[in-house]
C-alpha cells in the first residue's frame, strides 16, 4: 500500500505541476530550516530536538546514514558534510541494504535515518532493528510525528512543508541543509574553529537568495533541457562533492522524464562507462570550483575526445563543455546544495518536453510503506 496525498487540498499557486511549485518554494523552505537555529554568538547552531549533549556528541566515533532514493542521496551529501566539518568518519547506505546484510551495530556510531515521509518501510525497519540492538538513532525527517520521527531517539525536522509531487525536490535540498546544520553543530563541539563556523553560517544565510538566483535562470535551463531530452541515455558525473549531486540529478531525470541516466564518480568513467560515450549519449558534469577542478576538466576532455556532448554545471563556463549552467558560488562545503538545483529544473523541463505525467511518474509512489 502507498500513502495517497490529498493533492486537491493544496493550492497550486499558479504553477502547472506540484514539482514546479515545490522547486520554486525552495528559497522559502531553506529559510524555514535555518530559522531560529543559528547561534551567532558561538558560531554554531541550536538543534533542540537532537537529544544529544555536548559530551555525547564528542564521543561519536562514526556516523552511518540510512535512507532510500533521494533521501539516501541527500544522506550522502550529509555524510560528506559531517566528515568535512566535524571530521567524523561518515557514510550513507541504502536502508534496505543495511537491514538485510546483518550489519555490525557499533555503540560508538551515531545512526541517522533520513526520510521525507517518515514512513518508508525499509528505513523504518532499519531504525527498529538498530533500536532493538541498543543503537542511538536520529531522524532527519520532514513529516512531523511520522513513524520514523517517533521511533528515533531525536533528530532534526527539515521543515520543507508538504511535498506532493512523487519526486523530491525541496525536501532533498532542505535535508542537505539540515545535515549542514548537524555537521556544523558536531564540528563546533569538536575541532571546527570559530572562523570556520562563522564562514559556514554566512554561507547558509546566502543559500535562499542564491537558489532564487538559479531559479531566475529557468528559461535557459528549459531551453537546454529540451535539446538534451532527445538523448537515448545520459551520463552524470561528479567527483567527491559533485558525486551525490550527479546521482540525485540522474535519479530525478529517470524518474520524471524516463530518459535513461546513470551517475558515476568522474574517475570511474574510464573503468567502464566510457565505452558508452558517443554523440547520442550526452553527459552532465558537475564541476564546482574546488580543489578538484583540474581533475574534472580532464574528465571533460576525456568525454569530448569520444564526441560526447557535455552540459557542465559549474561556477564558471567550461571550455570543454558544449553548454554550461553557471551556478553562484557559496562555501565549498555547501556548494553541492546549490549545484543540484538547476538539475531539478533540467529534469522537469525534459519531462515536460516529452509530455510525461510529472507529478505522478509511472510505477512510482511518493511513499513506499511495504517491503
Ligand atoms: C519513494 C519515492 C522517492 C523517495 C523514496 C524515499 O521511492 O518515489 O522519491 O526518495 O521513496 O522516501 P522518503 O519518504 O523515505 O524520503
Amino acid at each position: 500500500t502507498t500513502i495517497e496525498w490529498e493533492a486537491e487540498s493544496y493550492d497550486m499557486g499558479g504553477h502547472d505541476t506540484y514539482m514546479h511549485k515545490e522547486i520554486f518554494e525552495q528559497p522559502d523552505a531553506v529559510d524555514r530550516v535555518l530559522r531560529g537555529r543559528i547561534d551567532d554568538r558561538f558560531a554554531t547552531v541550536r538543534l533542540g530536538g537532537l537529544g544529544i549533549d555536548a559530551r555525547e556528541a564528542r564521543a561519536v566515533r562514526r556516523v552511518k546514514i540510512l535512507g532510500c532514493g533521494s533521501a539516501y542521496y541527500a544522506g550522502q551529501i550529509g555524510a560528506q558534510l559531517i566528515e568535512e566539518l566535524a571530521r567524523i568518519p561518515a557514510d550513507a547506505e541504502p536502508a534496505s541494504e543495511f537491514r538485510y546484510r546483518n550489519a555490525v551495530v557499533d555503540p560508538d556510531t551515531l545512526y541517522i535515518a533520513v526520510s521525507q515521509s517518515g514512513e518508508t518501510y525499509d528505513t523504518l525497519a532499519a531504525v527498529q532493528e538498530l533500536k532493538r540492538k541498543g543503537a542511538r538513532v536520529l531522524g532527519v525527517v520532514n513529516v512531523v510525528g511520522s513513524a520514523i520521527a517517533r521511533e528515533a531517539d531525536g533528530g532534526i525536522y527539515v521543515h520543507a512543508g508538504p511535498e506532493v509531487c512523487v519526486v523530491s525536490t525541496k525536501c532533498f535540498t532542505n535535508t542537505a541543509v539540515a545535515f549542514a546544520l548537524l555537521a556544523l553543530h558536531l564540528g563546533r563541539v569538536r575541532d571546527l574553529s570559530v572562523s570556520d563556523g562563522k564562514r559556514i553560517i554566512a554561507g547558509l544565510r546566502r543559500l535562499p537568495g542564491q537558489i532564487a538566483e538559479i531559479l531566475a535562470g529557468e528559461a535557459e535551463i528549459a531551453r537546454l533541457a529540451r535539446t538534451y531530452a532527445t538523448a537515448r541515455s545520459m551520463m552524470f558525473v561528479g567527483r567527491v562533492r559533485g558525486y551525490p549531486v550527479a546521482r540525485e540529478a540522474a535519479q530525478k531525470l529517470k524518474e520524471v522524464s524516463y530518459v535513461h541516466a546513470e551517475a558515476y564518480p568522474a574517475s570511474e568513467l574510464k573503468h567502464g562507462p566510457l565505452a558508452l560515450i558517443e554523440p547520442e549519449v550526452p553527459s552532465v558534469a558537475v564541476v564546482p570550483d574546488d580543489d578538484l577542478l583540474e581533475k574534472n576538466r580532464a574528465t571533460l576532455e576525456e568525454i569530448k575526445a569520444r564526441s560526447g556532448r557535455i552540459l557542465a554545471v559549474a561556477h564558471q563556463p567550461q571550455e570543454a563543455a558544449d553548454d554550461t549552467l553557471v551556478v553562484p558560488r557559496n562555501e565549498v562545503e555547501l556548494d553541492p546544495i546549490l549545484l543540484g538545483v538547476p538539475l531539478q529544473l533540467f529534469a522537469y523541463h525534459a519531462a515536460l518536453a516529452l509530455g510525461r505525467d510529472i507529478d505522478k511518474p509511472r510505477n512510482l509512489a511518493k511513499s513506499v510503506t511495504v517491503e
